[in-house]
């Protein structure tokens, strides 16, 4: 046990994904290990922003119910992103400048006696949340999340794992009905700008197509690929898109928020329909934020937060935990903010398994 007893902060932020809750319980229970305390801030840092603050102490035996075992954050998260935005008790908002908000983020870690935060969320928020941990004279440690695990400098984010099952059962459940009315399924998975949760679940759920923003297609290729599977004798094709490609036309399409990518299926499956095709689109949506986390991100998400806890210790800030070449790792927050996010490899061994196997992923 550490000799120093310490309090330490985490929150979730940016989109949840399965997984948040496991990681939040190794922090409560690596601290605990060391004799520490845990303060769990709601809703990213709207927790600590808003007045009264919103908190609440963590211990072992918050975990008695297994919220670690489900998906979602039993903290709350925020991805809609105005700060300056609070809401006041009685559900009026405030609007509050850049320096009230450093005081708030000040006063509150004061308040609390926090020495330490951990945020679990993307490079973006850590980015934001640092600074305010900087001149609150805190420590910061990152946690990697996303389910489109184009998360800079990590092999593999909290969350992706969880998201590829879901996106497989869900092509898993398309087949059976695609195979009883002889249909081409086109299933729209999310991603942003990145296709690795469209790549690898298409291979997992055995598609015939797989479209992802890193590699350009063309329709006839798509078309070609239909229809040799019809004169194999497959009696149906299922077609994953990720959401962040151009239609036929060479569009975007995005969803009914403006701003994030959404739609694309449906413009595909006219043109497929337009020329004769039994054709039928689903997007997956916001499934694929949800399911309780398998194996793999619960191990990830334990993992990340034991080292967490053990660079707390060491005295370390702004380090983003990562899991390189097979090895849990720490990197300098400003090393992962220099790094792009990180797309699929068109040469890469997914791309090449694919294009073996037979699936039509572009030119
Ligand atoms: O980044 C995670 C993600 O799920 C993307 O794959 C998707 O485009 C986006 O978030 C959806 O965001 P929102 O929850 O704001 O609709």
């Amino acid at each position: 046990m550490s000799e120093e007893k310490r309090k330490i902060g985490i929150l979730t932020s940016g989109g949840d994904c399965a997984g948040l809750n496991a990681a939040i319980r190794g922090v409560v229970f690596a601290a605990a290990a060391k004799g520490w305390d845990v303060i769990g801030i709601y809703n990213s840092t709207d927790g600590l922003f808003s007045r009264p603050m919103r908190y609440k102490p963590l211990t072992i035996s918050d975990f008695d119910f297994p919220y670690a075992a489900l998906g979602g954050t039993m903290l709350g998260s925020n991805n809609t992103g105005n700060p300056h935005l609070q809401q006041k008790a009685d559900g009026s908002v405030e609007e509050l400048t850049d320096a009230e908000l450093d005081e708030r983020f000040q006063s509150g870690i004061e308040e609390l006696g926090i020495s330490s935060l951990v945020v679990v969320g993307g490079d973006g928020s850590m980015a934001i949340i640092s600074k305010f941990c900087k001149r609150a004279g805190i420590s910061m440690i990152g946690i990697p999340k996303t389910i489109d695990n184009d998360a800079p400098g990590t092999d593999v984010a909290v969350g992706f794992e969880t998201a590829v099952n879901v996106v497989m059962e869900s092509l898993d459940k398309l087949a059976t009905t695609a195979t009883s009315h002889n249909r081409i399924m086109i299933a729209e998975v999310m991603g942003r700008g990145a296709g690795h949760l469209a790549l690898a679940a298409g291979i997992a759920g055995y598609a015939d197509v797989i479209l992802i923003p890193e590699i350009d297609y063309t329709y006839e290729g798509v078309v070609k690929k239909l229809q040799q599977i019809k004169a194999q004798g497959k009696k149906y094709g299922l077609i994953v898109i990720s959401e962040g490609i151009k239609s036929p036309d060479g569009k975007h399409h995005f969803a009914t928020n403006g701003k994030t990518f959404g739609g694309v299926s449906a413009c595909f499956a006219e043109k497929l329909q337009s020329e004769g095709y039994n054709v039928r689109a689903t997007v997956l949506g916001h499934v694929q934020r949800a399911g309780d986390p398998v194996s793999d991100d619960r191990i990830l998400a334990s993992q990340f937060a034991v080292r967490a806890v053990d660079l707390i210790e060491q005295g370390a800030t702004n380090r983003v935990v990562i899991h390189k070449d097979g090895v849990i790792k720490d990197e300098a927050l400003n090393t992962i903010l220099k790094i792009a996010n990180t797309p699929v490899d068109p040469q890469g061994e997914l791309v090449h398994t694919a294009r073996q196997l037979g699936i039509y992923v572009g030119e």
